[in-house]
């Protein structure tokens, strides 16, 4: 069945002492959650085993912003997806558009990663999206297509059940500018069919596709009543637990 996942990306903010305080103030105010919305946290490595104590015992979920392209060995400054397993993550970011911008992550990178954190039983939020001027030019689609296919399409079917996707238009994240809920649905809907014609009708129909960029309380109801949108992937908004938690209530 296609759940419902709202999930804060916490980027590279906050100190350990504020995120902890954070995730304290989500996991104190978690009865305001609608019963079948997933709340998931993504704070930086450096935080994850204190989040994990502060938000045990509730319904939140932890995840990573990324993991290795390697299973282990002498990657200096890389952490592996065993790792995170380890220390509780159920989730992983990968595919971010901010990686894939500034530190030249590859669709080839992409495919080690999402088969890393596959083995160690987590769950990829795989982050797809055009650039403005790829928009600009019509091209969304063909880029959509070729992030989902490079990376997603060696999976079984079986593997592909465990995949949520996020949509993030790079041009909406951190800008104030949001899709509309047409361009979002649109798309959505494509990524929908693009799943369906590879892996079944079930799988694409159970598959989760998160929007991200620019969504806050303002606009996550209007964006969450679209019929292929089932979340987003927040991230200046998951930073203010009033916020995070708005969003989460906009079901
Ligand atoms: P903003 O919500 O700050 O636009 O960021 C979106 C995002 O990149 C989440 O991964």
């Amino acid at each position: 069945m296609r759940r419902k996942i709202v999930a804060g990306n916490w980027k590279m903010n906050t100190t350990v002492a504020e995120g902890v305080a954070l995730a304290s103030e989500l996991a104190a105010n978690f009865n305001q959650v609608p019963a079948d919305v997933n709340l998931v946290v993504a704070p930086p490595f450096v935080h994850l085993t204190s989040v994990a104590e502060a938000i045990k015992g509730t319904k939140i979920a932890l995840s990573a912003q990324n993991c290795a392209d390697k299973a282990k060995g002498a990657y200096t400054g890389e952490v592996a997806a065993g790792m995170l397993a380890g220390i509780g993550c159920q989730f992983v970011i990968l595919g971010h558009s901010e990686r894939r911008q500034y530190y030249g992550e590859t669709s080839a990178t992409l495919v080690e990663k999402i088969a890393l954190a596959l083995e160690n039983g987590l769950q990829p939020i795989y982050c797809v999206g055009e650039m403005k001027d790829e928009r600009l030019a019509g091209k969304h689609f063909d880029v959509v297509k070729a992030q989902i296919e490079e990376v997603l399409f060696g999976l079984t079917a079986e593997q592909m059940g465990h995949i949520v996707i996020a949509y993030e238009p790079v041009w909406a994240i951190g800008t104030g500018l949001t899709a509309s809920n047409e361009q979002a649905q649109e798309i959505h809907a494509f990524i929908r069919k693009l799943l369906a014609d590879k892996f079944g009708a079930k799988v694409a129909e159970d598959c989760t596709i998160l929007y991200g960029g620019s969504c806050k309380p303002s606009n996550a109801k209007e964006l969450f009543a679209q019929p292929d949108i089932d979340g987003g992937l927040i991230g200046g908004a998951s930073l203010k637990a009033e916020d995070f938690l708005a969003i989460a209530q906009s079901y």
